[in-house]
């Protein structure tokens, strides 16, 4: 990945070579460009990501998955720029989207409303209508309650609906616990034990047609096991919903939740997963759905920020840069781990440091007790395996603007989106009545 001519410098970790980075005379480099170069002219904090990684990655999955009928469709929710959208819209990939107004970023970036898939627990009646109405590849259901909602919905519209039932399999994933959603007792999905039901209450409907079962059993999964175990589960019920003579399901999504190298970590093979996946599912027919986030895009971004400030306090060393946890949560939210590297390298002694930000608020923090090279203020920082989960989990707490993105893709660079004004924050504010 990246431009080879510009590499002068053993590779510094796995990640780097995921990502498309490179060290060029010292210089960070992603997909090409010296990251120095957009840091300077963007200024910071400001995302960047590498197009060519991203398609390395989609096309990656989408071979090792070639002896089956699929189709992939990209969780807008993991980064839903439009620049990013775009991207992968034009490998010919679907979306998977879980609100209208990733709806509306999806087809903005050009998706076609037939290859967009909508999931979530908690869609409004505004969101199921405006998806009827655009005519969504079809809509995973995840309760009764949605699903009456739904037929009302179809009947008011007049339209055909194709329907999944997210299927909440009871399966366990090692994951953090807050994105581990397969599993029985948590909010997602719709139990086993109601599926044969909710299928016949699709099948009896004139409007509705059942074409999906659909599962999702967390995010940053590294082991197959779980994979294998849900797709028996939900063969088990298709074999079951066509017992009960229900015979439209042509589609299983079992979908997102690869994981990718955060550190040292491991990370899903696509090749592995494909090997795991493809006897159980190859037999069967039905097209295969996946709604991969991170993976496609994770590893392909970096965070970039300044050295503000250096202190001493309590026998630690802070470095205080100038991305907060309003910027990238994950951190102080997962306690996830994310590599830090300098974008020029001085050869300085490493020192322990916690690297923190300006938000005010203890657990405002992108690494603790992280060995890193001696820095300075001015010095600029790239976070690695920002791509995901980043910029769309941004918040502006402290009043702080977010950060601008920029994309990089054949040795060039643009802004994909600017940074926010502290004027946008506020403008359409009213002080009273
Ligand atoms: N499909 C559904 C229904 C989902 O809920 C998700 C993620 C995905 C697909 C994509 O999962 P992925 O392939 O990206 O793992 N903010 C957390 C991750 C939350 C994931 C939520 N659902 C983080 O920063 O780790």
């Amino acid at each position: 990945m990246g431009k080879g001519v510009l590499s002068d410098s053993a590779i510094e970790f796995p990640l780097f070579a995921d990502a498309g980075l490179e060290r060029v005379q010292g210089s960070l480099a992603l997909g090409g460009v010296r990251l120095s170069e957009i840091a300077e002219a963007a200024g910071t904090p400001v995302y960047v990501y590498n197009a060519e990684a991203i398609r390395a990655q989609y096309h990656a999955l989408d071979h090792a998955l070639s002896a089956l009928p699929h189709r992939i469709c990209y969780a807008v929710k993991a980064n839903s720029t439009l620049a990013v959208l775009r991207i992968i819209r034009d490998l010919g990939a679907g979306a998977d989207i879980v609100s209208a107004g990733e709806m509306a970023r999806a087809l903005a970036a050009g998706f076609p409303a037939g290859r967009i898939v909508f999931s979530g627990v908690g869609k409004t009646a505004e969101e199921l209508r405006a998806a009827v109405r655009a005519g969504l590849g079809h809509l995973n259901v995840e309760s009764f309650e949605e699903l009456e909602l739904l037929a009302r919905i179809a009947d008011e519209e007049r339209r055909p609906v194709s329907v999944g039932i997210r299927v909440n399999p009871d399966v366990t994933t090692v994951t953090h616990p807050y994105i581990s959603t397969g599993k029985s007792g948590i909010k997602f999905g719709v139990p086993s034990d109601q599926v044969i039901a909710a299928a016949e209450l699709i099948a009896r409907h004139p409007r509705l047609e059942l074409t999906t079962l659909a599962m999702h059993l967390g995010s940053q999964l590294v082991d197959t096991e779980p994979f294998r175990e849900g797709i028996r589960r939900l063969l088990e019920l298709i074999v079951r919903i066509r017992a009960a003579g229900i015979a439209t399901i042509r589609v299983i999504d079992i979908g997102g939740g690869l994981g990718i190298r955060y550190g040292e970590d491991a990370s899903m093979d696509p090749t592995e997963f494909a090997a795991a996946v493809t006897p159980l599912l190859s037999p069967t027919g039905l097209t295969v759905y996946l709604e991969p986030g991170r993976f496609l895009v994770g590893s392909a971004g970096v965070l970039l920020t300044r050295v503000l400030y250096r202190k001493l306090s309590g026998g630690k060393q802070f470095v205080v840069v100038d991305a907060g946890m309003n910027d990238l949560v994950r951190p102080s939210h997962y306690h996830a781990y994310h590599e830090i590297v300098e974008l020029e390298t001085r050869g300085r002694p490493a020192h322990r440091v916690d690297v923190v930000g300006p938000v005010c608020e203890t657990g405002d923090f992108l690494a603790l007790d992280r060995l890193l090279p001696g820095l300075d203020a001015g010095d600029d920082l790239a976070v690695l395996g920002a791509g995901a989960y980043g910029f769309v989990m941004a918040s502006n707490y402290n009043s702080r603007p977010r950060p601008a993105e920029a994309v990089v893709d054949g040795g060039r660079w643009w802004i994909a989106r600017p940074r926010e004004t502290v004027e946008e924050l506020f403008g359409s504010e009213r002080m009273s009545p």
